[in-house]
């Protein structure tokens, strides 16, 4: 549970080599020794997260598999990562994919449903109940402003992410009685690896902004924050425009 000082003492996070995760986790005030439990497909690349983390002062770091594509046993999964309680729950997995691709490939269309939606569902429902079980903590899921209005240039993986919004909202509803708050967070372009390949748009943003904002949120009324905070009226806006008119704004 956090401290007096509202200090977090473990946080588990799905997307373990996420950029956007760990600068969340790196951010959040903890105490000294928090612990620290990192979920994702690639061990090897958690293990060096773990090592780096622990120079950071951070206490134990354990490190389990989990893939988005191939979901087996989540409550077995669920049910490891909470050996200990955890304060913090950072849902951050997420593939950009190719919408040129993922438009001619069935494969790929799925594959984005999958790792952005689909395969986070069951894990979702187990986490909901621990944290309800619980009596307390924050679960944060990284959603996009690219799930708020499809456009032709990743409306698939906007379509994905608007599940999850969606289903994570229903969620909070849920549970956010339990003494757990949920926090949809909904960025614009930020620049990590996910986006290197892409020219930046108005209102980019980093990764320590993100976590800066999720912190400042962490324990408030907040249930849906959008970063750079500007987006929640350029959203407001976008999505009153006439689909004539929205589908001509450049991609
Ligand atoms: N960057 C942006 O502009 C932006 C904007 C809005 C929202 N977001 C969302 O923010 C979150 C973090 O993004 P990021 O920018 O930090 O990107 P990132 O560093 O690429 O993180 C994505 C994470 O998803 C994991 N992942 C990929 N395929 C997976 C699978 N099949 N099963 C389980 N995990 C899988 C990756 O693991 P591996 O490293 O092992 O592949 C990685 O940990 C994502 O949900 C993303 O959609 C990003």
């Amino acid at each position: 549970m956090r401290d007096a000082l509202g200090r977090i003492q473990s946080v588990l996070l799905i997307g373990g080599s996420s950029e956007i995760g760990l600068a969340i986790v790196r951010g959040l005030p903890r105490i000294d020794g928090a612990s620290v439990c990192l979920a994702g497909p690639d061990r090897p690349e958690m293990e060096q997260i773990a090592t780096a983390l622990g120079t950071e002062g951070f206490g134990a770091v354990r490190v389990l598999d989990f893939d988005a594509c191939a979901p087996t046993d989540p409550k077995g999964f669920v049910a490891n990562a909470f050996a200990t309680e955890h304060d913090v729950v950072i849902v951050a997995t997420g593939y950009l994919g190719d919408q040129a691709t993922a438009s001619q490939d069935p494969d790929m269309a799925l594959r984005l449903i999958d790792i952005n939606f689909r395969g986070l569902v069951p894990a979702l429902v187990e986490i909901g109940q621990r944290l309800k079980t619980q009596g307390h903590g924050t679960l944060v899921v990284m959603s996009t402003v690219a799930g708020e209005r499809p456009r032709v240039a990743n409306y698939t993986y906007g379509a994905a992410k608007a599940g999850l919004d969606a289903f994570t909202r229903g969620l909070a509803a849920s549970i956010d009685h339990a003494g757990v708050q949920v926090l949809v967070v909904r960025p614009g372009f930020v620049r990590t690896r996910m986006t290197a390949h892409l020219a930046p748009v108005p209102f980019s943003t980093s990764p320590d902004k993100v976590a800066e904002a999720v912190t400042a949120a962490l324990g408030g009324a907040s249930k849906t924050i959008w970063v750079p905070g500007i987006l929640r009226w350029v959203m407001r806006l976008l999505r009153a425009l006439p689909e004539s008119i929205f589908r001509r704004l450049p991609a």
